[in-house]
């Protein structure tokens, strides 16, 4: 697990080695066996000094999070937490020189084990990550990083990677300060590290023959300095509100970082981490914590690893995917494949238009190169991966298809027969419909046992999520490649049953659909969006309405409406009618919605809004509204659980948060209600369908995400 190896010239590597583990973590057996090791080389007189190093192919990813959200007692987390604090003081004030060999990504408690020691070596491999993200899944830096970063780099350079999960690869973090040297190779880095032993120390040192760190030396000065230095005195006194403004106070983690860097640099280290300490432990016992884990740890790594992937089927090698329709949709997919290594033939109804949807890769190609995130070779090598075409007999030989084409059954109709005339009898055919149903739609396949839904999100290189829709004839081999598929370009999947607007579309609409009965019930809407925003929502729902566009909103009602037979009346149906047949403002494509676009990009809300819904006289408690936008969509979610659209709670939380930007700190719109607590849940919703109608109605929900 831990183990310690001496050279005869007296330089001790204490290795990293988690049995039946990929990565290294930091846990308590591990903490014990970590003690031991150091405790002995310290003692060893002929040890001249320590290398921390790790077998595997990073260094160590971060603390025990299967541990953590275990934790059922504080105390259990404050003894644990203490043990280490003090190991690491063992070793930063043992007398002999400890050096980090990081071979691999290095973060969380993994980075903290390298800030207690006085050196830090990186191989230069842009892979690699180094940084300090708990804060993203709910906690802080509980190793003492949130004492050691601020008084290595300094306050205001430390923030940033406490509070925001910054993470770098290793140039930036050498440049940064949180390493102090590179070596370009695997093979350089233990010399380099035992040549830093043996050569530099004790320089530091005010006792000959020791090493120290520079916060345990008499004249230490924090970088830039205190807390009460007039920069840092400034900043902080305006860094609890620029937080609150983007938290709204939902995310205990990131105020419990500030405080625990505002305190704990003005007191000695020791006690320092004391404060830290507890801050540390609120965190891991609060129900944010527990629900960001529990969904965007554990939910999306299975999801990633393809839990939902039909087992008997064997695996499927996608080497070359083509795509129809090479507008904002399919140049994001080629993008998104062909990084990831996979040919792709982009083709739209002329060769110059899928020419300039695959400029959308060049262009995002070159955004990386000028920041040094890629190389020239590597940029060439990924747009020769695409090539463009007009021609549809040019899909032959590919493994998938994905059509990306206007939302239209009969041109969809259309390129799936033109595509299947020369695809191999194994190929799937996938559409990106992101709202006519899957079974509809396979009705133009010769074999709608390989067609399938592969609804991915805009802007498609930044978002994480595809939904994978099955039709009533998918098969499971359609469903094991297009999974295959989603993990070779690193996205994650969830899988849904065919509906109108699916899963996440449909959940989603209810948050929009609320916002519009708000405004035509009198409610101001800047308390509208505030209170979405309030509730953790990324956008105020109206804000959300311009940018997916009203005439897109309204198009989809008509055709649920024309298919089902059911006429509806209410605001969500009659004011995106109105936005788009009588105001003509369709929202912020055309710069005209709910909100005006003006040039300079500063956007508010249409003047115009409050005469045509005059706000009430008395305006609601904004607490209410944030129940109304959030409760409205577990609500819906529920209902998708029953009609078995989705089908396991887990994939609907994941689904939110990642497809939707549902507020991650709920664990997701099925998490959520288990965070008010079911019956409460239940009683608030008929409360709120007594005075708002029927769709608040409590629905009976049996099944459980945590
Ligand atoms: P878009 O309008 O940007 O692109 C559609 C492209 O299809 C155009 O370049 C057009 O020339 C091309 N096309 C038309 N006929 C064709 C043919 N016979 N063969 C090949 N190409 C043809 O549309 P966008 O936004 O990329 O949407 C495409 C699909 O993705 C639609 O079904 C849409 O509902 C869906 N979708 C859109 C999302 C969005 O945020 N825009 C999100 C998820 C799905």
């Amino acid at each position: 697990m831990v183990t310690l190896n001496q050279d005869p010239d007296g330089i001790s590597t204490i290795t990293f080695d988690l049995p039946n583990s990929p990565v290294n973590v930091v846990n308590p057996a591990v903490i014990d066996a970590f003690d031991d090791c150091v405790s002995r080389a310290l003692a060893d007189k002929d040890v001249k000094g320590l290398i921390l190093a790790s077998a595997k192919k990073d260094f160590i990813v971060g603390g025990d999070l299967n541990g953590l959200r275990n934790v059922t007692k504080a105390e259990d987390i404050i003894n644990v937490t203490r043990k280490l604090h003090a190991l690491f003081r063992k070793m930063e004030t043992g007398g002999k020189p400890v050096v980090a060999a990081i071979n691999g990504t290095a973060v969380g408690g993994g980075y903290e084990v390298c800030l207690a020691c006085h050196y830090r070596i990186a191989v230069n491999n842009p892979g690699m990550q180094i940084g300090l993200p708990e804060v993203l899944l709910g906690l802080l830096p509980g190793g003492g990083g949130t004492q050691r970063l601020p008084r290595l780099i300094g306050i205001q350079e430390s923030l940033p990677f406490l509070l925001e999960g910054k993470k770098l690869r290793p140039e930036e973090a050498l440049k940064k300060g949180l390493v102090n040297a590179l070596v370009n190779t695997q093979e350089e880095l233990r010399p380099a590290a035992k040549q830093w032993i043996l050569g530099s120390p004790p320089l530091q040192s005010p006792d000959p023959g020791k090493c120290i760190q520079p916060w345990d030396k008499k004249e230490f000065r924090i970088p830039g300095g205190g807390v009460n230095s007039p920069n840092n005195a400034m900043m902080l006194s305006v860094a609890g509100g620029l937080l609150m403004k983007k938290t709204f106070g939902n995310y205990p983690a990131p105020q419990a970082i500030l405080n625990s860097v505002y305190e704990g640099l003005q007191l000695p280290f020791d006690r320092a981490l004391e404060v830290e300490l507890r801050y540390f432990a609120k965190c891991v016992m609060s129900v944010e914590a527990k629900n960001l884990i529990r969904t965007l740890f554990f939910v999306k790594n299975e999801a990633d690893k393809g839990i939902a992937r039909p087992t008997d089927i064997p695996a499927a090698d996608i080497k070359k995917i083509g795509i129809l329709g090479a507008g904002m949709m399919g140049a994001g997919i080629a993008y998104a494949a062909a990084s990831a290594g996979t040919e792709v033939v982009l083709k739209d109804v002329s060769k110059e238009n899928a020419d300039k949807g695959k400029g959308y890769s060049e262009k995002l190609l070159n955004e990386k190169l000028s920041k040094n995130q890629t190389t020239k070779e590597k940029v060439e090598n990924i747009l020769n991966k695409i090539s463009t075409t007009g021609n549809p007999a040019d899909m032959a030989g590919c493994d998938l298809v994905i059509e990306a084409v206007f939302e239209n059954r009969e041109l969809k109709a259309t390129v799936t027969k033109e595509s299947e005339a020369v695809l191999s009898k194994n190929a799937v055919f996938a559409s990106n419909t992101s709202t006519l149903p899957i079974t509809g739609l396979a009705k133009a396949s010769a074999r709608p046992e390989n067609f399938i839904g592969l609804h991915f999100f805009s802007p498609v290189d930044k978002m994480p999520l595809i939904e994978v829709i099955v039709g009533k004839k998918t098969s499971n081999y359609a469903i094991a490649v297009a999974i295959d598929f989603i993990r070779k370009i690193k996205k994650t999947p969830i899988v849904v049953n065919d509906s109108r607007g699916f899963y996440t579309s449909r959940v989603f609409a209810s948050y929009l659909y609320e916002g519009f009965e708000m405004l035509a019930e009198g409610i101001a809407p800047a308390l509208i969006e505030n209170a979405g925003k309030a509730a953790g929502m990324p956008v105020g729902p109206l804000a959300l309405a311009d940018e997916v566009a009203i005439d897109l909103i309204y198009k989809i009602l008509k055709q649920t409406e024309e298919d089902t037979g059911k006429q509806r009346t209410d605001a969500s149906v009659s004011i995106p009618m109105r936005f788009v047949e009588e105001f003509k403002r369709v929202g912020k494509k055309d710069r005209k919605g709910f909100y005006e676009y003006p040039a300079d990009g500063k956007k508010y809300l249409w003047k115009e809004l409050t005469k045509i819904f005059p706000p009430a006289e008395n305006q609601p408690e904004v607490t209410i509204l944030k129940k109304r936008l959030l409760y409205i969509q577990s609500l819906e979610a529920i209902k998708c659980l029953e009609e078995n659209v989705v089908v396991k709670p887990s994939d609907a939380d994941l689904g939110s948060i990642l497809g939707w930007g549902f507020p991650a700190y709920t664990g997701g719109v099925i998490s959520l209600i288990e965070m008010v607590g079911k019956e409460k849940f239940a009683e608030e919703c008929k409360v709120l369908a007594k005075k708002y109608g029927r769709r608040f109605r409590p629905i009976k929900h049996t099944q459980t995400a945590s």
